[in-house]
């Protein structure tokens, strides 16, 4: 634990998902981060790909907690990202990994989340998602159901999305599904390659 906005989840589910990314990532070059949070993703993550231009994006509310660890790990600044943007400004990226956002915004920005990252995405790029995903109407455990009632609660609009729904949402952006990781703590690691150009 240090000074800075810090999430243990992220603690606990860093190596799990870096041990994924290794699988994937290759030689891409630039990768964009959505909803990047405390930063402690992009701090530990992107040191793990000394090739890779790690661009971390948040909110603008949230970018003055995201700044110093960003700097700190000498990444390069953290941009405004809304999903729900008409324009994104964030260039075009091999691939774009988010975590744990798709259950907090809305069901509306989930939509514009895959409406508007394929503008963004390279042909053959990956896009990288993480989070619980429920499959066939069903939760994939209790504590998750448990999860999704205290999200309800907290934020009507928020919830833990159908991975029926959300392929589909990612099939209509150009999409394919590559592999979806099960990951601890009841977790999924989805990943998708856009259309076009297949990378090696
Ligand atoms: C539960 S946190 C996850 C943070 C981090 N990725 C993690 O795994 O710990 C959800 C993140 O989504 C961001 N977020 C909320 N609404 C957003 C939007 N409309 N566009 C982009 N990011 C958004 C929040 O600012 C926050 O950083």
């Amino acid at each position: 634990m240090d000074a800075l906005p810090y999430s243990q989840a992220c603690e606990n589910n860093k190596r799990p998902i870096l041990a994924v990314l290794q699988q994937h990532l290759g030689d891409a070059a630039s990768l964009l981060e959505i909803g990047a949070g405390t930063g402690q993703h992009a701090e530990f993550l992107a040191g793990h790909f000394p090739g890779l231009r790690w661009q971390s994006s948040d909110i603008a509310a949230n970018l003055p907690a995201l700044r110093p660890r960003i700097a700190r790990a000498g990444l390069p600044a953290p941009i405004a990202l809304d999903v729900d943007a008409s324009a994104w400004r964030c260039g075009s990226h091999d691939a774009i990994f988010s975590a744990n956002v798709l259950h907090i915004v809305g069901a509306g920005s989930v939509e514009r989340f895959f409406s508007g990252l394929g503008a963004h995405l390279n042909p053959g790029g990956l896009l990288l998602i993480y989070g619980p995903f429920r499959y066939r109407n069903a939760y994939t455990s209790e504590s998750n159901a448990h999860f999704d009632r205290w999200l309800k609660q907290r934020d009507a609009a928020s919830g833990i999305r159908d991975f029926e729904w959300v392929n589909s949402l990612a099939e209509a952006a150009g999409l394919s599904l590559v592999q979806d990781h099960p990951m601890p703590a009841n977790n999924q690691l989805l990943v998708w390659r856009m259309g076009g150009q297949l990378a090696p």
